[in-house]
This record gives C-alpha cells, sequence and structure tokens, in this order.
C-alpha cells in the first residue's frame, strides 16, 4: 500500500467518544492508529487500546507532534486544546476536531443503532422460519388438553376427573414452557449488558429454538460440554449467534443427522463447535456466506442475514469465527470468544 493510501491517525479522548471512534477506525483497512491519549488514566477506551496494541500515552504534546501523522481526531469536547493542537502539530497534519468530530461521534453512533437494528430484524425474520415448528409443538399438547377436557365434560367419577385434569395441567405446562422459549428468543438484547456467561447453558437454550427449524427431525444431538466454560459477552448476542449457527445446521441436514456441539477453554479463551454431518458448504461459497443477504436458501426462507450478524457479534468481542466444511461431509463453525472483559 503506497503512502497515499495509508492515514495515520491520533486519537485524542478515550471515553465514550474516543472509544467509539476508535472501534470505527480499528475497522477500516487503511488507517493506521498511532496513539490515543486522555488525561484520566481509567478512560475507557486506553484499556481497549492497549488490548488492541495501540500506543498509549499521557503525554498530550508529543502525541500532536509526532512526525507523519496525517490526522488528529480531537474527541475531548475541550476548546482550550485547540491552541494547544495549532502551535505543536506539524504543518500536514489535518485535525478534525468541534463540530466535524462530534458529527463522526454522531454517525458512529447512528451505524451502532442500524446494526442493533438489522440484529433485532433478523431475529424476527427467523420466528418465521420456526413459526411450523413451534405450532407442530403446540398442537400436540393441545390436542390433548381438549380431548381430555372432552372427557371431563360427560365424566361423573371424581378420581378419574382429577387424573385427566392432572393430564390436562402437565399439556398446558408444555405450551407454556414453548411459549417461554419464544420470549426468550424474540426479546431485544440489552446492548450494554456484556457478563460472563456461561456456554453450555446458552446452548441448550439456543437447541430449545433452533430445533423448531425443521418439523419432522431424525436428529442426534451430541453434548462433548467442557466444564465450566466462560465468555465475557452479552447473553442475548451469544444466544441469537448460537440460534443462528444451529439454525443453519439443522437446515443443511435435511431431517437427518448428528449435531454436535462442544465446548472446552484453552488458554483464557472459551471455545465453541458446532458441528453437523449435513450437505456442506461449496468452496466457493465459503467467502461469501459471511456477506449480508447471501443465501442459497429459496426465496422467502432465508434472509442472508444469519452468518453476517454472527460475525459482527463475535468481532464486536474481538472473538474468532472459523468455518471447516466438505460437501456432502458437513460442516463447523467455531467460535472463540475471551473469558475475561478487555
Ligand atoms: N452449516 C451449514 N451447512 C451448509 N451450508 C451452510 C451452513 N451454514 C450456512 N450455510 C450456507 O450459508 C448461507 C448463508 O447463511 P446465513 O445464515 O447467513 O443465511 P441463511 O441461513 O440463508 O438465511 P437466514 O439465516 O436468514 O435463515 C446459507 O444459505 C447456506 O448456503
Ligand atoms: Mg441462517
Amino acid at each position: 500500500m503506497s503512502n497515499r493510501d495509508r492515514t495515520t491517525v491520533v486519537i485524542l479522548g478515550a471515553g465514550k467518544g474516543g472509544m467509539a471512534v476508535l472501534e470505527l477506525l480499528t475497522h477500516l483497512p487503511g488507517v493506521e492508529i498511532a496513539g490515543i491519549t486522555d488525561q484520566s488514566a481509567a478512560a475507557p477506551g486506553l484499556q481497549y487500546a492497549s488490548q488492541l496494541g495501540i500506543p498509549i500515552t499521557q503525554d498530550l504534546v508529543s502525541l500532536i507532534s509526532l512526525q507523519g501523522i496525517n490526522l488528529i481526531v480531537n474527541v475531548t469536547g475541550d476548546p482550550h486544546l485547540d491552541l494547544l493542537i495549532a502551535t505543536h502539530k506539524n504543518p500536514e497534519t489535518e485535525v478534525l476536531g468541534g463540530f466535524a468530530s462530534k458529527v463522526l461521534w454522531d454517525f458512529v453512533q447512528h451505524a451502532s443503532q442500524i446494526q442493533s437494528q438489522l440484529f433485532q430484524t433478523e431475529k424476527l425474520a427467523g420466528m418465521g422460519t420456526f413459526a411450523s415448528g413451534i405450532a407442530h409443538d403446540i398442537n400436540n399438547p393441545l390436542y390433548i388438553l381438549l380431548a381430555f377436557a372432552q372427557n371431563i365434560l360427560e365424566e361423573t367419577d371424581v378420581s378419574r376427573i382429577h387424573e385427566q385434569t392432572r393430564s390436562i395441567m402437565e399439556a398446558g405446562k408444555r405450551i407454556q414452557g414453548i411459549c417461554q422459549h419464544i420470549t426468550q428468543y424474540a426479546r431485544s438484547t440489552n446492548a450494554d449488558n456484556t457478563t460472563a456467561v456461561e456456554v453450555n447453558d446458552k446452548l441448550d437454550e439456543a437447541l430449545n429454538i433452533a430445533r423448531y427449524a425443521t418439523t419432522l427431525q431424525d436428529l442426534s444431538i451430541v453434548r462433548r460440554y467442557g466444564e465450566h466454560v466462560e465468555v465475557f459477552v452479552n447473553p442475548g448476542e451469544l444466544f441469537q449467534v448460537l440460534v443462528n449457527l444451529m439454525t443453519n445446521a439443522i437446515h443443511a441436514m435435511e431431517r437427518k443427522g448428528t449435531l454436535t456441539l462442544s465446548t472446552c477453554c484453552e488458554n483464557g479463551v472459551g471455545k465453541i463447535s458446532i458441528a453437523d454431518t449435513g450437505s456442506g458448504i461449496p468452496t466457493e461459497n465459503l467467502e461469501k456466506i459471511f456477506d449480508p443477504f447471501f443465501t442459497t436458501k429459496p426465496p422467502g426462507q432465508g434472509t442472508g442475514l444469519g452468518l453476517h450478524n454472527v460475525k459482527a457479534i463475535i468481532k464486536k468481542y474481538r472473538g474468532e469465527l472459523k468455518v471447516e466444511s466438505e460437501v456432502g461431509k458437513g460442516t463447523t463453525f467455531t467460535i472463540e470468544l475471551p473469558r475475561s472483559s478487555i
């Protein structure tokens, strides 16, 4: 890459604004962040930057006057800095501050709002995928419930009435359980709720939903769970990731096969893998599956947003997402996520 294609940036301010700008810029391939500063050593962006290997300094003046800096992004909102920057910066260095940095900050906020709307939209579209499976699962206990209610109407023996009422209650509870799964899935995720999450529990919860992806199924589920596998994420987002990967796996197996769920921890990283014995993904599609709207499903049956959202969520937590696949044999998706906060 020539120098013209590369922009070297320093960021002044590592509070919420600085953190958001840092997050945005680290994702841009042509941008190099030469350093970040904040007068408070506890500013969240500094911790984040150190995880990314970006130089941190308390020495504002030396950061501003670094050689080879193309752009200073000032998100401190401190008007006194303008003069300091003007005095110490290299003549060729440009400054983005004041209203311009406010607009940049607004843009970052807006983009993250759009992303979370995309997550929610895809989740609700997923309800369509699960609708017939859910209806099928509700229908069985409902049938039992109605049949026993009909019997009771004609029954005079009190002990038989009690027995049948118990069956009605059991069927009702099964329906109640299904409704709880659905509400859990449809609930919007609280964006700020990042915490240590037990992965094995989340896998089981996600399976409760993903199994509605098909009605008639002859699937074997194999669990290879490690002990106390924890990752530091938003539980709702992890839930969505797992539902998406399992739904894809179940669809790929066309109602027959083995779904293997494995977890373990290695070197401070929680590892989850979801393996299916389904159709596999042709090599030429492996690069495309994460693109938004890429789907091989018939029109109306997939948004093609599932894996795009999975990747965005994993990236947000500095995790890794890998896929291995062989046509006719199956596919394994592996996720690695940090076990503690960044
Ligand atoms: N486990 C898998 N086995 C085989 N193909 C897969 C698997 N997972 C994903 N794919 C392929 O990747 C494509 C994109 O997946 P993605 O989850 O993004 O969208 P989708 O499943 O098609 O739609 P939606 O997620 O909205 O239902 C799928 O259409 C399918 O071709
Ligand atoms: Mg999908």
